[in-house]
């Protein structure tokens, strides 16, 4: 662990908000989804010229507001991302620490820095204190010292690669892309998309993690490798010892449910939990069980095949993440 200071005049400091705002293509576009969460993120910016890191990464911190139902999320993430290194497509997270403000910073509202003035009002550059850093290996001694952190004051926080790719949700929603969705990526694509995301959750089970959180704003699409890029596993459980499978079924029909049939026809299956700040009671409170709907433009996307898998996966049907990337790679392989 090494001690740092967080202040506009030592160099190192937050600025511009990473929560409010989202980009597809050259456009940012401002999104509701942060407010009501555990967590802030910000651009940690180094001028020191001692950096860690290759480029600006994010910093997650918990809201000093949010601490009861903040401290389990958090917790859950730290454990999950310090066993979850060099997994290809998972946002790593290279430290992680507590800070502690000095008394009188202030924390900046939130606003989508879409405009400069609206970017200087959003910033938390002015937010100084001392920074307590871990790297990810130090992860169970971070976790030994949460409890008496919290007691004196100091808040929890994730530094993670910063995601600049394009967010999925903005290309595949049949609302923000007014129907475009059906033109941004091929069918092809699609199935890629679901079978580089299954892959990930097989790993992850495998080591006894699970997601949950499976909302498409937590997706990226790097258009250029053609590689999807996902965060946030703050919803998840790492269960490394007799992980049940259920449980692992159960992350399947929440990934179907959401991010795949968002992906295949703009929107989730009805009856899922809603895009938004999701609590964890509001997944495990969710139907096991969904059925597809298709409008009108996508009865064209879909084929017959895809269709009835789609349908297999929402009703609960696999079993392991294995298994639907089997049936995944199948449909790919019979799209050109
Ligand atoms: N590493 C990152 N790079 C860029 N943006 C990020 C990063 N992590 C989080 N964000 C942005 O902040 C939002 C909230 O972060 P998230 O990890 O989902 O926290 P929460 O647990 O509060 O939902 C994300 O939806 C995304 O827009
Ligand atoms: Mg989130």
């Amino acid at each position: 662990m090494i001690e740092k200071k967080l202040s506009i005049q030592s160099g190192l400091y937050l600025a511009e908000p990473l929560d409010t705002w989202l980009t597809a293509g050259n456009q940012d576009f401002a999104v509701p989804e942060a407010a009501g969460s555990s967590a802030r993120v910000f651009l940690l910016k180094d001028e020191t010229g001692s950096s860690a890191y290759k480029r600006d990464p994010a910093f997650k911190v918990m809201r000093h507001d949010k601490i009861s139902y903040a401290k389990p999320l958090f917790l859950e993430e730290f454990r999950i991302l310090a066993n979850l290194q060099n997994i290809q497509g998972l946002t790593p997270m290279l430290q992680a620490g507590f800070l502690k403000t000095d008394a009188a910073s202030m924390w900046p509202s939130e606003l989508a820095p879409l405009s400069k003035d609206a970017e200087q009002k959003a910033s938390a550059a002015h937010v100084s204190g001392t920074l307590s850093l871990f790297a990810p290996d130090e992860t169970d001694t971070l976790l030994e010292e949460m409890d008496e952190r919290l007691a004196d004051g100091w808040l929890p926080f994730l530094i993670l690669e910063r995601r600049w790719e394009d967010n999925l949700y903005l290309l595949c929603d049949a609302g923000y892309t007014r129907g475009n969705f059906v033109k941004n990526l091929t069918m092809k694509q699609v199935l890629d998309i679901s079978i580089q995301i299954v892959d990930m959750l097989d790993k992850a089970h495998q080591r006894g993690a699970t997601y949950l959180d499976h909302k498409l704003l937590h997706y990226y699409w790097n258009e250029y490798r053609q590689k999807v890029i996902m965060l946030d596993w703050n919803i998840g459980h790492w269960q490394p010892q007799n992980i049940q499978p259920e449980v692992l079924q159960f992350d399947l029909v929440q990934f179907s449910s959401r991010a795949m049939h968002h992906i295949f026809t703009g929107r989730q299956a009805p009856g899922s939990v809603a895009v938004g700040p999701n609590r964890p009671e509001d997944i495990n409170n969710s139907p096991r069980h969904f059925k597809a709907s298709y409008s009108y433009d996508v009865q064209n996307r879909l084929n017959q095949e895809e269709m009835r898998f789609l349908e297999k996966a929402l009703d609960g049907n696999f079993l392991s993440a294995a298994e639907m990337r089997d049936h995944l790679q199948y449909l790919a392989s019979k799209r050109l």
